[in-house]
C-alpha cells in the first residue's frame, strides 16, 4: 500500500492537560506539522484522513514502567518485547520506559546499550530506559556519565530482593544520589525496607507461606519506611527523587511527610494498587496476583486516589511484569513464586472507567497522569507526551464511550491472563498512531517488529521545579 507522506486526523477533539479543542492535527514525515480548525476541509485529495468525528484525540499512552523480556529468577517474562509492544499499543500506548538489568561485570552503559540493540530488534512502540544500579563502586562515576551520554537519564535503584542481588547497599547511597543530582540524572526507587521484611521471613521461617502471606511478610510499613528513609537522604544530598509503584496508604504517608519538608519527590503508582485487595491472594490461582509489593486493603486504595486527585500521586504506570498461568502457579510460596502482573494494555481503559468515569478526575488530568507528566518526568517532553507543533505524532482516537468486559482471552498479553478478568470498562483506543502510523486501527494490528525507537532522554523536568 503506498503511504501518505500527509495525513490529518480530523472531526475530533483534542484533549491536552490545558484543556479541549475541537481541532484537525496535520502530520507530516511522523510529527505534527499544524493544529487547527478546517485544516481537513483545506486540504487536498493526496492527504490521507484519519477520521475522529465523535471521539477524543490523546496524545500517545506513556507506560513509565515496564519490564517486557525480563530475564530473572532463572527464566524469563511471557512478553516479548514485540508482544509487550503489541498488547500494549491495543491499549493506546504508543511510548515505554523499560528497564535494564545488569550482568555481573557489566558496566552500565554496556547494560544498556546491550538492552537498547535487543529491544531495538523486536519492539514496535517507542522506548526509553531505565537502568539499574546494584553496587556502588569506583568506575561509578564515569559509568554514570557514559550512561548519561548514551541517552539514558533514569537511574533505577531497589531497597529489597537481597536474594535476587538487586538490593543497593545503603553505604553508598548517599555518594549515587550526589552524582545524579551533578549530571541531573533521575533516581526511581523500588522502595520497601529489606531489614524489616528479613526480619518477617525469619519470624516465619519454616511455615507454609502461601498468597495470603505476601502482605504479611511485605507489609506497608516496610514502604513507609523506605520511601522515609531514602526522600530524607536524597533531600540530604539535594537530589530528587522518584518512587515506583507506590502501594499503601502508610507509603502515602511517607510521601506527605517528604513533601511537607520540602522534599523533591515524584510518585508512580500502578492501576493494580489503586484498584485490587489482597483477598485476591486468598482465592482461586492467588498466584496470578502476586507482585511486589503486594496487594493492600480497600483503605489504601482509596488513599491512593486522594493522592492521585491531590496531585501528590503524579504518574500511573503499570509496572507491567508478565508471567504465565503456568509460570505462576508453578509455586505456592511468596518466596519463589514469579513476582509480577501484565497490565499495560488495561491501563487507559481502567484509567478511564475508574478514575474519569467516577468521578474522581477529569479528561484532562488522566491525559497529564498518562502521557504528560511521563514524559516530562522521564526527559521526553515534548517529543512524546504532548499534541503540539512538533511533537511526534503520536496518538490515540479515543471512545469514551465503548463499554467492553476485560478477559483473560481479550487482552493480547502473551501471559494468557489479565488480573482484571471480568472488569467491566467504558472507554477505549479505536485507533493508535505512533509516529503518524495507525498501528491499531478497527481492532486490527498493523504495527512490526523492530520499528519501535530508542528515545534519547533529556533532563527531567523535576530539575527544573523550584
Ligand atoms: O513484582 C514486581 N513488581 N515485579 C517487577 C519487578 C519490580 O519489582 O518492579
Ligand atoms: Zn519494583
Ligand atoms: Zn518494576
Amino acid at each position: 500500500m503506498k503511504r501518505a507522506m500527509k495525513k490529518i486526523v480530523c472531526g475530533g477533539t483534542i484533549v491536552s492537560p490545558g484543556g479541549r479543542q475541537e481541532a484537525d492535527i496535520l502530520i507530516e514525515d511522523g510529527k505534527i506539522s499544524a493544529i487547527g480548525s478546517g485544516l481537513a476541509a483545506e486540504a487536498g485529495e493526496e492527504v490521507e484522513k484519519i477520521d475522529a468525528t465523535g471521539k477524543l484525540v490523546l496524545p500517545g499512552i506513556i507506560d513509565a514502567h515496564t519490564h517486557y523480556h525480563l530475564e530473572s529468577r532463572g527464566t524469563v517474562t511471557a512478553d516479548s518485547f514485540f508482544e509487550g509492544s503489541r498488547a500494549a499499543a491495543f491499549g493506546g500506548v504508543t511510548t515505554v520506559v523499560d528497564f535494564a538489568d545488569q550482568e555481573p561485570g557489566q558496566s552500565l552503559q554496556q547494560a544498556s546499550r546491550e538492552r537498547i540493540d535487543a529491544m531495538s530488534e523486536g519492539i514496535a512502540c517507542d522506548f526509553a530506559l531505565h537502568q539499574s544500579v546494584y553496587t556502588m563502586h569506583e568506575g561509578i562515576p564515569g559509568e554514570l556519565e557514559k550512561l548519561k551520554a548514551l541517552g539514558v537519564t533514569t537511574v533505577k535503584i531497589f531497597t529489597t530482593y537481597k536474594r535476587e542481588g538487586y538490593l543497593i547497599e545503603e553505604s553508598g547511597l548517599k555518594r549515587l544520589f550526589e552524582l545524579c543530582r551533578d549530571l541531573k540524572l533521575m533516581v526511581t526507587v523500588h522502595a520497601e525496607d529489606d531489614e524489616l521484611i528479613e526480619e518477617l521471613e525469619a519470624k516465619h521461617e519454616g511455615e507454609a507461606l502461601p498468597p495470603a502471606m505476601h502482605p504479611v511478610l511485605r507489609p506497608s510499613e516496610s514502604e513507609y519506611r523506605a520511601v522515609k528513609k531514602i526522600g530524607e537522604l536524597a533531600h540530604s544530598a539535594g537530589m530528587p527523587i522518584y518512587i515506583v509503584h507506590l502501594s499503601s496508604a502508610r507509603g502515602y504517608d511517607a510521601v506527605r511527610e517528604l513533601k511537607a519538608r520540602g522534599v523533591k519527590i515524584m510518585v508512580e503508582t500502578t492501576p493494580h494498587y489503586l484498584l485490587l485487595t489482597n483477598d485476591l491472594l486468598s482465592g482461586d490461582e492467588a498466584q496470578k496476583y502476586i507482585m511486589t509489593p503486594p496487594l493492600r486493603r480497600p483503605e489504601d486504595n482509596e488513599a491512593l486516589w486522594r493522592g492521585v486527585e491531590s496531585g501528590d500521586i503524579e504518574i500511573i504506570a503499570t509496572d507491567h511484569c508478565s508471567f504465565t498461568r503456568e509460570q505462576k502457579l508453578s509455586s505456592d510460596s511468596v518466596i519463589s513464586i514469579l513476582p509480577g502482573i501484565p497490565g499495560s494494555e488495561e491501563l487507559l481503559p481502567l484509567v478511564h472507567t475508574e478514575g474519569v468515569g467516577k468521578g474522581r478526575f477529569g479528561l484532562e488530568k488522566m491525559v497529564s497522569l498518562l502521557s504528560e507528566m511521563p514524559a516530562k518526568a522521564f526527559g521526553l517532553y515534548p517529543k512524546k507526551g504532548a499534541i503540539a507543533v512538533g511533537s511526534d505524532a503520536d496518538l490515540v482516537i479515543f471512545d469514551p464511550g465503548r463499554e467492553s468486559v476485560l478477559t483473560d482471552s481479550g487482552q493480547h498479553t502473551a501471559a494468557g491472563y489479565t488480573p482484571y478478568d471480568g472488569w467491566k470498562v467504558k472507554g477505549m483506543a479505536d485507533t493508535t498512531i505512533l509516529r503518524g502510523e495507525v498501528i491499531v486501527g478497527n481492532g486490527t494490528y498493523y504495527g512490526k517488529a523492530g520499528t519501535g525507537r530508542f528515545l534519547n532522554a533529556g533532563v527531567p523536568e523535576i530539575y527544573r521545579r523550584s
